[in-house]
């Protein structure tokens, strides 16, 4: 039995843990969070042990693996530590708030031979894995161009509103654009040349648009969170290949041609999520793909090779080059 411990009992701690449950061979035994009642009902779920701070839990729990949800400003610090504690950590994204706190993490995976899987999600999510296959395959000829958009609502839910202070999130450029930019950059690499630009309704980066010019197509990327509450959350992708364009919107992944359209259909793995918050947890999607090969690859003793702590500095890099873009 792989034993977790999990540190930050927030949105994402919560939903890591719904992950855990589903996943054979994974328990989560340790769970720390300053405010004590998230903690708590984590912890009652699967009987894990409470620590009082990150830092407690990966002094002092027996663990096999540690999960940091914790803020990105505390990303670092707490990922530093845990390198020194055990083989195998994931980081959620956005992997670090500075490059220098980065490249900090891969020098530090390379002294003790961590492995380190950062949280760049959309790499597991079914509608872009395919999309990322029917690419390296050729199916539709060559790409022409591409459009990746995700448009939210204000993210409300943080502890002490620390997802609006672009000190401690790196405001939405940082944090949820960086989904996009990073998957662009498994797809295709680095561009050619790239323009980006930002507006703001309050926060810096509020939106950005990007520009991305490869030798023979453009991908554009877009991101806010700073629509009104009720606009519902917005992840898509339309890509135009030779043959066929794609579309992954409303729920559904659909390639159009002039003969017709049709749906890709994607098989879910149905999920349990009995005594959960959320009851019905089948949409645990991307997450629980993520987490399914972090705990395969530490159960195995093998390699992190997808979503890497390289991979999520690269996309880092790029993503601070964006932002402080100036036309
Ligand atoms: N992959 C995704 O799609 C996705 C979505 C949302 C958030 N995230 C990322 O997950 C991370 C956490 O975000 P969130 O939305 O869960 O935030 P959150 O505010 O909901 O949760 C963070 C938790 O950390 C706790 N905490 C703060 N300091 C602590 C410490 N020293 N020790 C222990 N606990 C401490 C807080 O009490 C809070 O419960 C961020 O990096 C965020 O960018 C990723």
């Amino acid at each position: 039995m792989l034993k977790v411990g999990l540190i930050g009992c927030g949105f994402m701690g919560s939903m890591h843990a719904n992950c855990y449950h589903n996943i054979e061979g994974a328990t989560v035994v340790a769970v720390a969070d300053i405010r004590p009642e998230k903690a708590e009902e984590l912890a009652k779920l699967s009987g894990a042990k409470i620590y009082a701070t990150g830092k407690e839990l990966i002094e002092n729990a027996d663990v096999d693996v540690i999960d940091i949800c914790l803020p990105t400003y505390l990303h670092a610090e707490h990922a530093l530590l845990a390198m020194d504690k055990v083989k195998y950590v994931f980081v959620e994204k956005p992997v670090t708030l500075t490059l220098e706190e980065g490249k900090a993490l891969i020098e530090k995976a390379k002294a003790t031979g961590a492995q380190v899987q950062v949280g760049q999600v959309i790499r597991f999510w079914d509608e872009y894995v395919e999309l990322a296959k029917i690419i390296k395959a050729g199916t539709y000829g060559k790409v022409i161009n591409a459009n990746f958009r995700r448009l939210s609502p204000l993210p409300t839910w943080g502890w002490e509103d620390w997802l609006f202070d672009v000190k401690k999130s790196g405001g939405a450029g940082q944090d949820l654009h960086v989904h996009d930019i990073d998957y662009v950059l498994s797809l295709f690499g680095e561009p050619e040349k790239f323009l980006s630009a930002k507006s703001t309704l309050g926060r810096e980066n509020d939106y950005v648009a990007t520009l991305m010019q490869y030798k023979d197509f453009v991908v554009s990327v877009e991101g806010t969170w700073a629509l009104p509450g009720t606009y519902p959350f917005t992840a898509t992708f339309r890509v135009v290949f030779e043959k066929a364009t794609l579309e992954n919107a409303g729920g559904k992944l659909m390639c159009y041609t002039d003969e017709g359209a049709q749906e890709i259909k994607i098989e879910k793995v149905e999920l349990a999520g009995e005594g959960y918050k959320g009851g019905n947890v089948s949409d645990l999607g991307g997450y629980y793909n993520e987490l399914v090969y972090f705990c395969d690859r530490a159960a195995k003793g093998e390699a992190i090779e997808q979503a890497t702590v390289c991979d999520a500095v690269a996309s880092l890099d790029f993503l601070l080059r964006e932002l402080a873009f100036k036309a």
